[in-house]
């Protein structure tokens, strides 16, 4: 059965009632992104960002991960868990980012800079991961390039992230590529002063992803796990908040007495929101869209995220055997 999406609430709570019957019948836990709808951070068993979501994805017992986020998210869970089934509701839910880079072009640069190390930021495909040394996210970037004993760096595939690390990491000499992610740098220089005007008292934090100019307006930049930790311990009462507009259900369910305001309301990932509840019904019931990706690029892959698992504590051995 394919269901349509309708903003009802009983029809919304009937669905509910159906994921959460499917998701035993099937062993299946539901990992979702930061910038997912709320009604679907609602029904997850973990959200978070995309490095806790690749942790959970490896601490799992279910036998099916329904990972309701974008490809790259789900192919790392299957890369990292070969042998549970890994679902992508919606197999359209892409990240134009990722697609910015392709093994082909990566294998060129590598050889323009031969004794470079090879980091690419999670939002990758599979292949262009196991043409890589090490993984990062915007959360452990910083860390995992500080761990390379490389001095040169081709970082991949986005420049604003890369930039962001070279700033603070000047020992290395950073090879950025030229991607960027289209959501985040929607947000402009003038929005960010327009809202800190508006909002004189609030904390501003910024996602890696966004440009230079908007960082440099930044109070605090963080991956979208580090924001829920900042705002906990900061005082503040009000909070700019410059990431896919997801973020906004949680920082406003965990901290219920505290604001948050986006700079523009243009911070929304397509991509992340074409996941409905519709969708995780109708994936759980068909078991669809299976993740899979071939052997020889899994392996190296998986490497490559474990390598970079190690750097933050997990796996450390399995990781270490691969260096
Ligand atoms: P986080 O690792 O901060 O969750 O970022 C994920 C992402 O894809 C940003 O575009």
């Amino acid at each position: 059965m394919v269901y349509t999406e309708k903003n009802d609430i009983k029809y919304n709570d009937a669905l509910k009632k159906k994921i959460a019957k499917l998701k035993t019948k099937r062993n299946a836990c539901i990992i979702a992104h930061n910038y997912q709808r709320d009604e679907i951070q609602e029904i997850a068993d973990i959200s978070g960002d995309s490095l806790a979501l690749s942790q959970a994805a490896v601490r799992t017992d279910a036998d099916v991960i329904v990972f309701c986020g974008v490809q790259f998210m789900a192919e790392s869970a299957s890369i990292l868990n070969p042998d549970k089934i890994v679902l992508l509701p919606v197999k359209e839910a892409g990240c134009p980012l990722a697609d910015m880079i392709t093994p082909e072009k990566l294998r060129a640069r590598k050889e323009a800079y031969p004794e470079a190390a090879v980091v690419c930021y999670v939002n990758s495909s599979a292949e262009v991961k196991a043409e890589s040394d090490i993984a990062c996210t915007s959360s452990n970037a910083i860390e995992v390039v500080k761990s390379l004993p490389q001095r040169q760096v081709i970082f991949v595939p986005d420049r604003h992230l890369g930039r962001y690390v070279q700033l603070k990491v000047p020992e290395k000499e950073m090879i950025l590529w030229e991607g960027f992610c289209p959501t985040h740098i929607r947000v402009q220089e003038e929005d960010m002063i327009k809202a800190k005007s508006i909002y004189p008292n609030a904390d501003v934090i910024a996602h890696p992803e966004c440009k230079p100019e908007v960082l440099s307006l930044a109070d605090h930049i963080c991956s979208t796990g580090g924001m829920f930790k900042y705002v906990k311990q900061s005082h503040s009462k009000e909070f700019i908040i410059a990431t896919e507009s997801g973020m906004l259900y949680k920082l406003q369910k965990e901290n219920p007495d505290k604001k948050f305001y986006l700079p523009t309301p243009r911070l929304v990932c397509a991509n992340m929101k074409l996941i409905t509840l519709g969708w995780v019904a109708h994936s759980l019931e068909m078991l669809v869209y299976e993740i899979k990706v071939s052997d020889d690029v899994r392996e190296r892959a998986k490497v490559t995220l474990e390598r970079m698992l190690a750097v933050t504590g997990e796996k450390k051995e399995a990781a270490l055997a691969g260096y």
